[in-house]
């Protein structure tokens, strides 16, 4: 059988390649968003390996190309050149379809501006995702999830009805409820206070650290950057190994 682009071949010791891959490569990637004298060259020349497992916080200034970067890892945006592998799967010229797909089978991603459907409820926010991909015990799950970021009173309001950091911990619940490989989250702790940042933050090492997940946290806090095992800093589009700090075991 010639596997799939999207559906890594299982190697002899019965492991699948995604466990034997970085759960991220980008190899000379480089993106310009906007046309004319809008253009910005948004990504520049990037090249990053992620370690399965491993957590990295990317930092960097408003208008660096965080967002961007974490936009090109989830297969949400092409990039012009170079290429993306995620999980031993080479992204980059997947259709749509497929990488829908991967996505739902391997990534789970916190948008900064949450993305939440407006029309359902917290509780069908986090389940549906889970319903299409064929679980049965979905809003079990979502209900548990839900329950694990604070919000069990909470599960039958519409996002309108939910503060900015209670939105944003919903998201945070979608993301987990599948248990993805890779989790891409951008600024997750951003509106939420000081003491509940610091919850939601144990609960995405503690949830990585059960599973493998790999984390990639964009961040404007030091301190949750700091908590990853690895930094990097964005400037201008490029990534900045001068500011890459290997902190060992988090
Ligand atoms: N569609 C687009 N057309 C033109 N320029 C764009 C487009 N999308 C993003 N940009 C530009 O790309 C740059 C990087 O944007 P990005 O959202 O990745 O930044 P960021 O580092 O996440 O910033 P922040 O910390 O404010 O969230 C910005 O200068 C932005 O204006
Ligand atoms: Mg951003």
């Amino acid at each position: 059988m010639i596997p799939s682009p999207a559906e890594p071949p299982a190697l002899a010791d019965g492991h699948s390649a995604a466990e034997a891959s970085p759960a991220v490569v980008f190899s000379d990637v480089s993106l310009t968003l906007g046309r004319d004298a809008a253009a910005v060259s948004v990504l520049n020349d990037i090249d990053l390996t992620i370690p399965a497992g491993q957590s990295i916080g990317v930092v960097g200034p408003s208008g660096s190309g965080k967002t961007t970067l974490l936009m090109v890892m989830s297969g949400l945006e092409r990039v012009d050149r170079g290429r993306v592998h995620i999980a031993g799967t080479d992204i980059t010229d997947l259709s749509e379809d497929q990488m829908a797909r991967f996505r739902g089978r391997h990534i789970g991603i916190v948008f900064q501006s949450f993305h939440l459907v407006p029309n359902m409820t917290a509780l069908e926010n986090v389940a549906v995702p889970l319903e299409l991909a064929g679980r049965n015990d979905a809003f079990d799950v979502a209900r548990r999830e839900l329950q694990a970021v604070g919000l069990a009173d909470r599960i039958t309001h519409r996002p309108s009805e939910l503060s900015g950091g209670e939105q944003q911990r919903v998201a945070i619940a979608r993301a987990l409820a599948p248990t993805p490989s890779l989790l891409i989250a951008d600024e997750p702790t951003g509106n939420l206070d000081q003491e509940t940042g610091r919850q939601i933050a144990d609960l995405l090492f503690r949830r990585a650290k059960e599973a493998g997940t790999t984390l990639v946290l964009v961040t404007h806090d030091p301190g949750l950057a700091g908590r990853c095992i690895r930094s990097v800093a964005m400037r201008s589009g490029r990534l900045s190994d001068a500011a890459a700090v290997d902190r060992g075991a988090a």
